[in-house]
């Protein structure tokens, strides 16, 4: 491994964030073709089996990685419902410890979550009964164990899922799967001189989350997808434990959002950088008619703990990679695009407005709630060994329901964040932002959502239209994985 002097002064002041990367047996080269995930069609009664399981999969080159997935040996296949069905799955698992799988942003009963309270045991199965009733959008599904969520995530156990309503308007959007609609699953990862993924966070790791330093797309290193030269629309996860991109184009094109966490946007909105926390999903369609090779790129996440001793030091990991250049500001490559002249684009024109969009209608809100995020003890408390990650002055405990909802009923919610950003969501529903670092904010603008990054104080409007009882409640939760594994997170009814 070879360090120009700025990326090696850079990785080693990194070192206080990751062990220290020395004597790689192995390479990580950009460029290979971008892995389309395999779709599972659940459309029209088509049941599926979903089954958690280790693999071993060919990350980094000279060395196999050993990884899990479902059904898969990395990440999971794309599963596609339809609005107004039934989508049955048999979930399964050969691993040795329990997993579950949560459907992250979906309208379903606390029974159907997928959350702790519900897991696949090893060499048991669960039937998953999913009535489909919410807007389309670009949903997925990870396991949610107490206190494990973080490492199953890190070694693959999460997929897409989208939703599609055969009874919306055509919004005229890409839609041709893995040609001009196109899923990426954005993750950074550490491996090991053995090419082995690593996971140990701890101290400041645990306290900021837990960051790699090479990037994932859809499971490849910083992969290239070839593309027509017209419209293309990617649905973008961040599928990461903690990191926050800034995405954006190595050359400054703009490009337009069409959809957030929880469907299309009402008109599309034109932007130059899209900033995505953990969990945060958005749809974007990118104009390839210039026939222009480009490199999508992210800005340095800054997100930490502030008057912490590492204030303002959260990123800048990527040193090691090869992929941070001197001139970019700490930007760091995701994934490249060509364009094939030769391939025919089915949509050239840009997006507008978009018919297809769910139109929200919260009411008038009848109660309060507030959700103070607390790393209690701070700096001091994570370094000696974690804990301290509350809600409201309390950590997680499966036994206590922390709130109890009425079905149907509008809440705002306020929520509040002091040392660092944290990206707070909320189980079993789609909500709106009202307010935002204290200020209002457009909600049309915004969409249906199911992550907020709270940096300060939000505050957004809830309802639920789904019940969950005590034995199988909701959670709301910090979604930096390592937050929610270490207590920041409770748990409410819907009745
Ligand atoms: Cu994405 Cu409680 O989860
Ligand atoms: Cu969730
Ligand atoms: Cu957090």
């Amino acid at each position: 491994m070879q360090f120009t002097r700025r990326s090696f002064i850079k990785a080693t002041s990194a070192s206080v964030f990751l062990p220290a990367i020395v004597g790689r047996a192995w390479a990580a080269e950009a460029g290979a073709p971008l892995p389309i995930p395999d779709v599972m069609d659940l459309a029209s009664g088509t049941k599926g089996e979903l089954a958690a399981q280790l693999g071993s999969s060919q990350m980094v080159q000279g060395r196999m990685t050993e990884t899990a997935g479902y059904s898969q040996s990395y990440l999971g296949p794309v599963i596609r419902v339809k609005r107004g069905e039934t989508a049955r799955l048999t979930l399964g698992n050969s691993i040795a410890e329990p997993i579950s799988v949560h459907w992250h942003g979906m309208h379903i009963e606390g029974a159907q979550d997928g959350g702790p309270h519900t897991p696949v045991n090893p060499n048991e199965t669960r039937e998953a009964v999913l009535d489909i009733d919410q807007p389309a959008a670009s949903l997925w599904y990870h396991s949610h164990i107490m206190e494990r969520t973080g490492a199953h995530v890190w070694y693959g156990l999460a997929g897409m899922l989208l939703v599609d309503d055969p009874d919306a308007a055509d919004s005229g959007l890409p839609s041709t799967y893995g040609e001009d609609d196109i899923p990426l699953v954005v993750q950074d990862r550490i491996f090991g001189s053995n090419g082995e993924l690593v996971y140990s966070p701890r101290g400041p790791s645990l306290m900021h989350g837990y960051r790699g330093e090479e990037i994932l797309v859809n499971g490849a290193i910083r992969p290239e997808a070839t593309v027509p030269a017209g419209m293309v629309r990617f649905r973008i996860l961040n599928g990461s434990n903690a990191r926050i991109y800034h995405f954006h184009f190595e050359d400054g094109r703009s490009f337009q959002q069409v959809g957030t966490d929880g469907g299309l946007l009402p008109e599309a909105a034109p932007m130059n950088v899209l900033t995505l926390s953990p969990a945060e999903r958005a749809e974007i369609v990118v104009d390839f008619s210039d026939g222009a090779a480009v490199r999508l790129l992210s800005g340095e996440d800054t997100n930490a703990m502030m008057g912490g001793m590492m204030g303002g030091g959260g990123g800048g990991m990527m040193g090691s990679s090869g992929s941070a250049d001197s001139n970019t500001n700490g930007a760091f490559e995701i994934m490249s695009f060509a364009v094939n002249a030769g391939l025919t684009p089915k949509v050239t024109a840009a997006p507008g407005v978009l018919a297809g969009a769910p139109v929200p209608d919260f009411g008038e809100p009848v109660r309060r709630r507030a959700f103070r995020l607390e790393m209690a003890g701070g700096m001091m408390r994570m370094m000696s060994g974690g804990g301290g990650m509350r809600i409201n002055g309390a950590s997680m405990d499966m036994g206590v329901i922390n709130e109890q909802a009425t079905l149907g009923e509008t809440e705002i919610w306020e929520i509040s964040a002091d040392e660092m950003q944290h990206p707070f969501h909320v189980h079993g529903t789609s909500f709106q932002v009202i307010t935002q670092y204290g200020k209002p904010v457009d909600a049309a603008k915004i969409g249906l959502k199911d992550v907020v990054l709270v940096d300060g104080k939000t505050e957004i409007l809830v309802r639920f239209d789904r019940t969950a009882d005590a034995a199988t409640p909701y959670m709301y939760h910090c979604h930096i994985l390592e937050h929610e594994d270490a207590g920041m997170m409770g748990q409410f009814t819907v009745a």
